[in-house]
Parts: structure tokens; C-alpha cells; sequence
């Protein structure tokens, strides 16, 4: 009795082990290892890039320049190949630690780096942050052997209708990481901008990348990413978007489309009949930008898109037709599949593989294809029937873009209804497919559209933690999986995020109360320069306050703002921002010296063709 007494005490005195994505198994041992500065890495042949970014990791922290060795009798992080553990596939490893020495083995770098991301959340969490300063660094006694349950571990961005700045898409590849997830898929081409500078069609993002209406830049320095995805085991999985999403290309080269009408880079989301046409030129002219795109991005997977593409100029054009009874097919539809067919072509004839979004089955799906489904999860069982693989991403559970609470004071989102829960608790192996067809559901991936969500501070809100709800669908057995210990354990992970500076979606609802609104009839047509108190400000730092829209016919504008302090102006954000209908630029940043009482946050507004607006002003550090 006293000596289950005293375990028991054991037990209540330690901290919970919080591993997210929780893996396949975990036994607890007595005892603890420190790391100071003192402690080595052995690193075995063929792992020292991996050491190397165990010392990374740990440094930025602790301060600690871990050396790397090739033997230590203690004191050692132990770090090396096992051609042995092939059980473990590809992404596996095992981690033990032990009070002298924390052993991790994996047959490949991969799975060493995931043992790393473990590593990393065994430490505490101001692990994660700049420089602590802490008496001990202590990792707890374990045993770990942890493999993934699913091939396609993925994120979507969508860089097209908002552009997101490369530091953050970084920061996004290392939250994808952190979590064990492997596949970035990149949305680069859309109606509203075309992202991916194309060397042999430089319009595409000198005019296929601007709109009139919020102003978006491109991106010339993607061809520097997939580096430092691959070194973080990402793949990213680029989506150039064809025959539907194509109104940005048209813009650029009007010969690309079906009408010869010069059309303009949309300003208005949606579904848009603008489609390439079925010209062999226009296949060249794609498989031109494939062929730059194969350059820049390794991964065996590329998306072509394939969704929502409307037959209305199709059916309307005698040329389309024609084509249509030139090779033989009976509908639209069919002239899409050939479309597809041509693409699945030739990327097979390049080394690579075709993967697009279920409207890919329509007509028949092209032999090489692989079906990303997001109607539903229809269409991956259809295509995983006849042999294909899927990658699921339904609506119901997987679209991070939707609503995630339905209680007042949510940020304006897209529509639908997908809580942490929810996205918790999908299972992505249809129980309609046989053991055999199961096999070719390669994962599943999270989408994050963003039509409503103009700056990387919402993208994370929407996409955490949601996103590390999805990371257990895709990693942990699916009978390890369990919604009450995740949920017990968040709080530990969110503290994670805390130090990492993620603005993810706090448990009990939107990061901050507002400190100001505005209301219908009090800001009108003509610009008006307004003052709403600030909460105390309690020290130093980065700032952004956010203005949301939360109803009205009319939309904010917003000039500038800054933060006044005793008639001072103590920091100021100039750029025209938006809110309403859809944000664009609506975070404004500070750079505040101390801290601040009593001030006041100033700004110019006004409400776009009327005075029925109105919203609220929240702050938040970042
Ligand atoms: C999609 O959401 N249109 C794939």
C-alpha cells in the first residue's frame, strides 16, 4: 500500500508526456536526462545532417553549441542509422532515453528527424523560444517507437488569392515539421493571381499576378523553398491549375483562352467560366510552364488542379466543338478527361505523377492519376475501387478555411463548420473499401483557401489547431487515437505554439475580447479620424490590432493608424487596409518602446457607399 501510495505520488508529481501527434507507443521509465552544456552528439555515418539540426534546434534556447562527436561514454544525445529497423519503414524511429544517454535509431534521416520533433516536445516548452534562461534542461526516461500511419501527411496553401510572404511560408514548413507532416501542398495559380514566375511566359506574373482591386505581390524567390522543405522532409507539391481557375493566364495571354477577349485578372471569387481552351497550342504552353515547374520542384506528385471547371465557353465555342468531334468524344466532359490525359502524359514521361482534385474522375480519369477528394469522400472511394490512389480532403472535416465555432465574435470566414473535434475525429479509410483497396488511400490533407484571409496572422488562426488535430488523423494508429487526451494535453502544445509566436485559435475562442467596435450610423462616406482607449499595453513589443467587420451593407476603409500615448505618437502603421466582405490588409503592426497605459489607438476611416458598418478592434502581441 505505501509503496503504490508513494507511486501513485509519482505519478501526480510529474508532468504529462505531451507528444503531438502522439506516438504509436510510449512507455514512461524512472528517471531523467539533463542536457547542459556539457552534453555531446555522437553522430553514426550518414546522420550528421540530422545532428547537426539536433544542435540547431536545442541552441536558440538553451545557448548550448552541442558539439558533434563521433563517441562519447556519457552525457550524449546518441544519434545514428539502423539499417536494421526497416519495421519502422522510411519515417520510423526509436528513442530511448536514459538518465547517461538519449539513444535515437531510424533506417533513414527521415525518421531520425521525426525522433528530433520528439526530442524537441519532451523538453520544456520554452524549448521552442529565443533564449531562456533555465537551471536545467530535463528530458524524461522513455521509450519510444513511433512510425506514421499514413504516406501523405499534408497542408494546402493558398498563396493565390492572398499572397503570403516567404518568411511565412517558412514558418509554416517549420510548424508542418514540428507536427511530422510531410506534404506542402502549394496553391499557385487561381483566377485572382498567378504566383509562380515563369521564365519562358513572363506575363504570368507580370499581369497575371496584379488585380485592381488589393494588391498582391509574386513570388520570385519559390525556387529557393523546396530546399528548405527537403531538409525538413517536407515535399511541396505544387498546383498549377488547369483547365478551370485559369482567368489570371488568360489575362496574361488572351490566346490561351476561348473568347480572344482581353479579360482582367478577377477581382471577385467564385467558379469562373473563364477556362483554357483545348488548342494543341495551349497544352504546349502548359506543358512549357510543367516543364519549368518540374525544375523547380522535386516531388514525384504534381497537381494540375481540375476542379471546378464550367463547360459553358466549351459548349459555346465552335472551335472547342470542333475539337471535341476531331478526337472523338461525346461531351465536355470527356474533353476535360483528355485534357487530363494529356497532362498525366506527359508528367509520366517525365518521372512524375499526376495528381488533381475529383473532377479529375469526370469523363473518365486519366491511367496515371491520382485523386485529391474534397466533394466528399465520394470520389476517393471511386477512384481507390479502380485502383487508383487518393488522397482524402473532404469538405466536412478537412477544409481549415470553415467556421470553427459558431459563437459570436469568430472572424469572418468562407462559410461551413468544421470544430477541432470534428477534424479530429476523421478516419480517412472509407469502411466501403476492402483491406486491399484501403491501401491506396496514401493520407490526408488539410486545406486552408484564402478568399477570407488576407494575412498570414488569420492563416494561422484558421489553420491551428486544427492543424495539429489533423497531424494524429495522419500519424498515430488510428487506435491510439483518443479526442479526451488530446484535448487534456493541448494546453501543453499550445504552449508550444505560444513561444513559436503561432496566433492559433485559442480553446475558448477568439485570441482577444475587442477594446473598441464601431456601429452603423457612426462612420460614414467621408473619412473620419478616430480614437478607441487601449487596454494596457504591459511591456515592449510588437503589436497588431485588427479591425472586423462583423455586419452592415457596407463595408471599412482605414486609412492608417498609430498608438497615442500622453499626445504622442508612439508608433504608426500607414497602408490601406480593408474589412468586410472580404478583409485585405486589416492588421495593423506596432512596434511600441514600453510599456503603456491610458493610450489610445487613432485612426483614419471611413465606410464604404454608406454608414451601415460595423466591428470591433482587438490587439494582440505578436
Ligand atoms: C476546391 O475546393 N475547389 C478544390
Amino acid at each position: 500500500m505505501v509503496v503504490l501510495a508513494a507511486l501513485g505520488l509519482v505519478a501526480m508529481i510529474q508532468e504529462p508526456i505531451v507528444i503531438v501527434p502522439q506516438p504509436e507507443s510510449l512507455k514512461r521509465m524512472e528517471g531523467k536526462f539533463v542536457v547542459d552544456r556539457s552534453t555531446v552528439i555522437v553522430s553514426g555515418a550518414g546522420a550528421e545532417a540530422k545532428a547537426k539540426q539536433l544542435a540547431e534546434f536545442l541552441r536558440p534556447a538553451t545557448g548550448f553549441e552541442l558539439p558533434i562527436r563521433e563517441r562519447a561514454e556519457a552525457n550524449a544525445f546518441d544519434v545514428a542509422l539502423d539499417a536494421k529497423l526497416t519495421q519502422l519503414g522510411s519515417e520510423g524511429y526509436r528513442l530511448v532515453v536514459e538518465p547517461k544517454r538519449v539513444i535515437l535509431r531510424a533506417a533513414e534521416p527521415a525518421g531520425l528527424f521525426y525522433g528530433i520533433q520528439t526530442i524537441r516536445q519532451l523538453l520544456p516548452a520554452d524549448v521552442f523560444s529565443a533564449t531562456q534562461v533555465r537551471a536545467e534542461w530535463a528530458i524524461p526516461c522513455v521509450e519510444i517507437q513511433d512510425k506514421p500511419r499514413f504516406q501523405w501527411r499534408g497542408l494546402m496553401m493558398d498563396s493565390c488569392r492572398y499572397f503570403m510572404p516567404l518568411d511565412f511560408v517558412k514558418k509554416t514548413l517549420d510548424l508542418l515539421a514540428l507536427h511530422k507532416m510531410n506534404v506542402f501542398h502549394w496553391h499557385l495559380t487561381e483566377d485572382q493571381g498567378w504566383r509562380l514566375e515563369i521564365k519562358k511566359y513572363p506575363k504570368l506574373t507580370e499581369v497575371g499576378a496584379w488585380r485592381k482591386h488589393s494588391l498582391v505581390g509574386h513570388y520570385n524567390e519559390n525556387r529557393g523553398n523546396p530546399k528548405y522543405a527537403a531538409e525538413r522532409h517536407i515535399t511541396v507539391v505544387p498546383e498549377i491549375e488547369m483547365p478551370g481557375h485559369a482567368q489570371a493566364a488568360i489575362a496574361a495571354y488572351p490566346e490561351l483562352g476561348n473568347t480572344g477577349r482581353q479579360l482582367e485578372v478577377s477581382t471577385m471569387w467564385g467558379v469562373h467560366t473563364h477556362v483554357f481552351n483545348v488548342e494543341e497550342t495551349t497544352i504546349k504552353f502548359l506543358q512549357d510552364v510543367l516543364t519549368e515547374v518540374l525544375d523547380i520542384f522535386p516531388s514525384k506528385f504534381i497537381h494540375i488542379g481540375g476542379d471546378e471547371c464550367p463547360k459553358d465557353e466549351w459548349k459555346a465555342s465552335p472551335r472547342a466543338q470542333a475539337r471535341m468531334k476531331e478526337l472523338g468524344l461525346k461531351d465536355e466532359h470527356e474533353l476535360q478527361s483528355w485534357f487530363v490525359k494529356r497532362m498525366d502524359t506527359f508528367l509520366d514521361q517525365h518521372g512524375r505523377r499526376l495528381i488533381g482534385w475529383d473532377e479529375i474522375l469526370e469523363g473518365g480519369l486519366a491511367p496515371g492519376a491520382t485523386v485529391m477528394s474534397w466533394r466528399g469522400t465520394q470520389g476517393g472511394i471511386a477512384a481507390a475501387q479502380s485502383g487508383h490512389d487518393v488522397v482524402m480532403s473532404p469538405t466536412s472535416h478537412c477544409y481549415l478555411d470553415f467556421y470553427q465555432s459558431k459563437a459570436p465574435g469568430e472572424p469572418l470566414a468562407i462559410g461551413g463548420f468544421t470544430p477541432l473535434d470534428k477534424v479530429y475525429g476523421f478516419e480517412p479509410v472509407p469502411k466501403e473499401l476492402s483491406a486491399d483497396r484501403a491501401k491506396h488511400i496514401l493520407g490526408a490533407q488539410g486545406n486552408v483557401w484564402t478568399e477570407y484571409i488576407p494575412t498570414p496572422e488569420k492563416f494561422e488562426y484558421m489553420a491551428f489547431p486544427r492543424a495539429s488535430a489533423l497531424s494524429e488523423v495522419v500519424w498515430t494508429p488510428a487506435t491510439g487515437k483518443d479526442l479526451g487526451r488530446f484535448m487534456a494535453g493541448l494546453p501543453v502544445h499550445l504552449k508550444r505554439l505560444d513561444h513559436l509566436r503561432v496566433n492559433y485559435r485559442r480553446l475558448d475562442g477568439p485570441a482577444e475580447a475587442p477594446f473598441g467596435e464601431w456601429k452603423s450610423g457612426e462612420v460614414g462616406e467621408t473619412p473620419v479620424v478616430r480614437e478607441w482607449p487601449l487596454p494596457e499595453i504591459p511591456g515592449a513589443g510588437e503589436y497588431a490590432v485588427t479591425f472586423s467587420y462583423s455586419g452592415g451593407d457596407h463595408r471599412l476603409d482605414i486609412s492608417w493608424a498609430e498608438i497615442v500615448a500622453e499626445g504622442k505618437v508612439v508608433a504608426r502603421d500607414e497602408h490601406e487596409g480593408v474589412t468586410g466582405g472580404f478583409d485585405r490588409a486589416n492588421v495593423y503592426r506596432f512596434k511600441v518602446p514600453g510599456p503603456l497605459k491610458g493610450a489610445v489607438l487613432r485612426a483614419r476611416v471611413r465606410a464604404d457607399g454608406g454608414s451601415d458598418s460595423n466591428g470591433g478592434l482587438t490587439l494582440h502581441r505578436l
